[in-house]
């Protein structure tokens, strides 16, 4: 913003000098007679005229500023305040406003070797697959203003390791083997440099574990639920795409549910193209993996055979537009959509429940026993609709009930803004995103942290 204050100022200067400097050189080469030099002298006292009162009109305070003794950087601040004040919506200004939200919350960011984190940016993928938060929550918090650079007066300590972008060379899938070993390093590492992981043994030490089951770091339940959550990780924070609202190996431990990633870019692109009430000619839509003969893998079948049944029953169906094959353009079939289905796959969650919201598609959620991310910001209930596992046979007359019923009020609480910012990460945060509900859920577990207890045994 100063970068660009600066040269417009110059340049429009320089513009003005020039105009001087020829009308000079024009007047002193060539006589004319007097009522032309008359005439001249007129048209010069317009033009300067002219192009002083333009400059004044467009860089009034930057002008007036230029002409005191203010110093440099006391004027490029100020007319860095009037950008800004200029620029910048009423939403963003109630954040710069708001000092100090969640409580005075403070986060300290460790400063890892590259090898745990950027160096994995090298692949475009590693910023906008579907297990990205990892990279999102780290960049908006980088930015934020609830940073600490001083781990002494820090609430919680973040730690940043990409653990989601050793993508197969087979199959494109992220390779997690890796993890566990990548992770153990890097507490090693800020164990042996910084007393804090020490001091608390990790209890106020944050994580992103953004595969299938969480901080389990494996993609088949059986595995990972065998595996388990590594020890060095039990006594932290979580924050985790898996949750479910029974007991399960794979959350136990303080977590806090967040949403899939999805590039706010390409949803912002996709409603460019077909606003969110535009017209949805689609009555059910799903696309994704959808076996015809679901393989017996130790004992599970993929989707608990849930897409199987939805396509064995509804695959005639022409109400219902179920797709098999990858399509990347598949957001432009979500926006067209009234109800997406949302079935469990080997974990419940899906980006489908994202997408689906914040493309105005009403989710119909189907996977028994599903935590939904950030449920005192978003009332799930409200914008979705849940059907039980069981039910899948009956999901025609259940959606034409409600076709014909509540609706319109369900897609009148989905259409919400605010109901769609809360599931995007933004690079800076935004008042209500994504990484917005995870810090105002941290404030809630602010007694873990070694400072605030500190204060209070002191007092
Ligand atoms: C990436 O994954 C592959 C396959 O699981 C593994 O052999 C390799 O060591 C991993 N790379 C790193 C840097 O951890
Ligand atoms: C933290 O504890 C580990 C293991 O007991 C030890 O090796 C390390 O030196 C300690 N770190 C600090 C900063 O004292
Ligand atoms: C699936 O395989 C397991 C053994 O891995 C077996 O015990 C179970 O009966 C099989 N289930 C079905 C429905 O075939
Ligand atoms: C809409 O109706 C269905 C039953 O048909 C019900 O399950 C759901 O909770 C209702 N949703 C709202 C927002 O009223
Ligand atoms: C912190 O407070 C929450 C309730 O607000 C409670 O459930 C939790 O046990 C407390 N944790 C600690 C470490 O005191």
């Amino acid at each position: 913003m100063v970068e660009l204050k600066k040269p417009t100022t110059t340049r429009n200067r320089g513009f003005y000098v020039r105009m001087r400097f020829l009308h000079g050189k024009h007047g002193r080469q060539q006589e004319r007679p007097f009522f032309w030099r008359y005439f001249k002298w007129v048209l010069w006292f317009s033009l300067s005229f002219y192009f002083f009162a333009s400059f004044l009109i467009t860089h009034k305070p930057t002008a007036s500023l230029s002409k005191t003794t203010v110093s440099r950087t006391k004027s490029i601040l100020a007319s860095r305040a009037l950008f800004e004040s200029i620029n910048t919506t009423p939403l963003q200004q109630s954040i710069t406003q708001k000092r100090s939200p969640f409580n005075g919350l403070k986060v300290y960011i460790y400063d890892l070797p590259s090898k745990y984190n950027s160096d994995w940016l090298s692949n475009e993928r590693c910023n906008n697959h579907l297990f990205a938060s990892e990279v999102a929550i780290h960049r908006a918090l980088l930015n934020s203003d609830v940073r600490t650079l001083d781990p002494k007066e820090a609430d919680f300590f973040f730690i940043p390791v990409y653990v989601s972008c050793n993508f197969s060379t087979v199959n494109g899938f992220p390779a997690i083997g890796h993890a566990r070993s990548l992770l153990a390093s890097a507490v090693e590492l800020i164990a042996s440099e910084l007393p804090f992981w020490n001091r608390s043994l990790g209890s106020d030490h944050i994580f992103v574990a953004s595969h299938d089951y969480g901080a389990c770091f494996h993609a088949m339940e059986d595995v990972a639920m065998a595996d388990g959550i590594p020890e060095l990780l039990k006594n932290s924070i979580i924050l985790q795409t898996f949750g479910v609202k029974y007991q399960h190996p794979c959350q136990d431990v303080e977590n806090v549910v967040i949403p899939p990633y999805i590039s706010p870019e390409s949803v912002r692109s996709t409603l460019e193209k077909s606003p969110i009430n535009g017209r949805r000619d689609i009555f059910v839509f799903f696309r994704g993996k959808m076996e015809v003969h679901p393989k017996n893998v130790s004992g599970r079948f993929y989707s608990k055979r849930v897409r199987t049944m939805i396509l064995q029953k509804y695959g005639g169906d022409r109400r219902f537009y179920l797709k098999r094959h990858r399509f990347a353009g598949y957001q432009s079939e979500i926006v067209r959509s009234v109800f997406c289905l949302c079935p469990l796959g080997w974990a419940p969650w899906s980006p489908r429940l994202v997408e689906s919201v914040v493309l105005g598609c009403v989710p119909v959620i189907i996977a028994d026993g599903i935590r939904l991310p950030f449920s005192a910001a978003v009332r799930w209930s409200e914008i979705s609709l849940t059907v039980a596992e069981k039910d899948v046979a009956n999901l025609g007359t259940i959606l034409d009930h409600v076709a014909a019923t509540n609706l319109t009020t369900i897609q009148r609480n989905l259409w919400d803004q605010n109901v769609r910012e809360a599931l995007l990460f933004n690079d800076q945060m935004v008042e209500g995103d994504a990484t917005w509900q995870v810090l105002d859920a941290l404030a809630e577990k602010v007694n873990r942290s070694q400072r605030k207890s500190r204060v209070f045994s002191e007092s």
